[in-house]
This record gives structure tokens, C-alpha cells and sequence, in this order.
């Protein structure tokens, strides 16, 4: 008994107290940091897994930029692993409040954290590395508060271009995903414009090196792995 009472106070309750105080959890990611450290789990844990064979060579020593970064774990994450700069971009204010507080307690003098909309990112913006993860539906959507930004893939993945001087790291929702449905215009599901179809069709286009990097949190979700001249893909071994 006296064991027990001393496992809660001093062991099992000094974990959670941590857990709770350095927890980011809210409806798209979830992470806990502290000090140096930086961890993600549960969904997040997951998209982290199908790019971390190539996210640290990604990153090293280049620009970076996430678009609907959320709470930002992957800025976090590639300013950790030695970005030169990472910015993170969304347009929630409290999920980038919550950002800029893991990012001071993480000490990351290379990241910084904006509040911008889809397409004006409020100035000219590039870097080597963009990041655009699970948010490519919000960008022919007309549903549930959202606006179409972008008429045809081919627009997108030229306004993505523009932006990423070397890499895209992209997440393809697949046009039957739940949330795809849910926020997808219906002209572009029944016109095809949003399919995987066109989206590869446009991406190749742009970036001549293309590999499929594997599923995400979903089975309907695909991580892609973009390079903007042929062969820049080596150095992955892709
Ligand atoms: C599903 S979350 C994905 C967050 C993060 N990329 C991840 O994969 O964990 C989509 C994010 O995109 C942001 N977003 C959607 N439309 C946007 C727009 N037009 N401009 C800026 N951010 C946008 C949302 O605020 C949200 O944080």
C-alpha cells in the first residue's frame, strides 16, 4: 500500500502534471516538448513516420516552409533538425499561439510562425523545402466556410512551384476520403478536376522527379516527395 501511494505521488503524478503542461493536442496534431525534446504521437506520429527516412537530409542546413501548419510540429521538427530557417504559415491564430510557445520553450531561434491565408502570404515568400500536408482540400473547397482558392490543379501545383525554390513534400486526400468529400466543391469531384488523376498529371509537370513516399494516418492519404530537376531525387536513393 505504501508502495503504491508513493508510485502515484511521486512517479505516475509527476508524468502527468508534464504531460498536460507540454501537451499540443488539438484537432489536427498532437505533440509534446520540452527543454530540447520534441515528440509527436497519434496522428501526427504518423504522417511524421512516412517522411522521416527523408526529412532530416530534406531539411539540413535549407529553407523551409510549411502552408497550414497548425500548431506546427513539422517547423518545429525541421528547425530541430537544422533548417536554416523554417516558417511555419496558417491562418488559425490560437494553433499558431500554440506553435510560438513550443517554439520558445524549444529554444528555436531558426523558426518563426505567421498568420497568412491561401494564396496572399502576405509578401514574396519561397524556400528550398515546402512542406503542404493534409490542407489540399481546403483549396477547392466551398463548403463549411471555406472558398474555392484555385480553379484547376494545374493553378495549384503552379502557385506551389513558385514557392519552392528545390522540394514539395505533398499530401494527395484522395477524392473519396471522408473530409474530401466533406469539404471538396461538387464541380470539382464530378468534373474529375479533383482527382489523383489530375493532381499527379499537374505535379509531374512542375517537378520532374516524383516519388510516392507511402500512406499518411489514412489509406486514402499519399505522401509525395517532389523535385524540381530530374535526378534531384538521388541523394534519397529514389
Ligand atoms: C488539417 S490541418 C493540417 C495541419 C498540418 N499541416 C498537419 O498535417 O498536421 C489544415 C490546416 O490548414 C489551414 N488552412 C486551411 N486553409 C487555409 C488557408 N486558405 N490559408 C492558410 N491556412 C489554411 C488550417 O487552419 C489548418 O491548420
Amino acid at each position: 500500500m505504501k508502495k503504491y501511494v508513493h508510485d502515484i505521488l511521486f512517479k505516475y503524478f509527476p508524468r502527468l502534471w508534464f504531460v498536460l503542461k507540454f501537451r499540443v493536442e488539438n484537432e489536427y496534431q498532437n505533440y509534446i516538448y520540452c527543454r530540447k525534446d520534441l515528440a509527436a504521437y497519434g496522428t501526427t506520429l504518423k504522417k511524421y513516420s512516412t517522411m522521416e527516412k527523408v526529412f532530416s537530409t530534406l531539411v539540413k542546413d535549407k529553407s523551409f516552409l510549411e502552408i497550414g501548419c497548425d500548431t506546427g510540429f513539422f517547423v518545429l521538427q525541421a528547425g530541430k533538425l537544422g533548417a536554416s530557417n523554417a516558417i511555419g504559415i496558417d491562418r488559425n491564430t490560437l494553433a499558431l499561439a500554440k506553435a510560438e510557445k513550443a517554439r520558445i520553450k524549444l529554444g528555436l531561434a531558426n523558426v518563426q510562425f505567421r498568420c497568412a491565408l491561401v494564396p496572399d502570404l502576405g509578401g514574396t515568400i519561397n524556400a528550398d523545402v515546402v512542406l503542404f500536408m493534409s490542407a489540399i482540400h481546403y483549396m477547392f473547397s466551398d463548403k463549411c466556410g471555406n472558398h474555392v482558392l484555385f480553379e484547376t490543379m494545374n493553378d495549384f501545383i503552379v502557385y506551389l512551384s513558385s514557392l519552392s525554390l528545390q522540394f514539395l513534400v505533398i499530401e494527395f486526400v484522395h477524392q473519396n476520403d471522408a473530409y474530401a468529400l466533406q469539404l471538396v466543391a461538387e464541380r470539382f469531384l464530378k468534373s474529375g478536376e479533383y482527382s489523383e488523376e489530375s493532381f499527379l498529371g499537374a505535379l509531374r509537370k512542375f517537378y520532374p522527379a516524383v516519388v510516392d513516399l507511402g500512406t499518411t494516418h489514412y489509406e486514402t492519404r499519399k505522401l509525395y516527395l517532389a523535385g524540381k530537376s530530374h535526378g534531384a531525387l538521388g541523394v534519397f536513393g529514389k
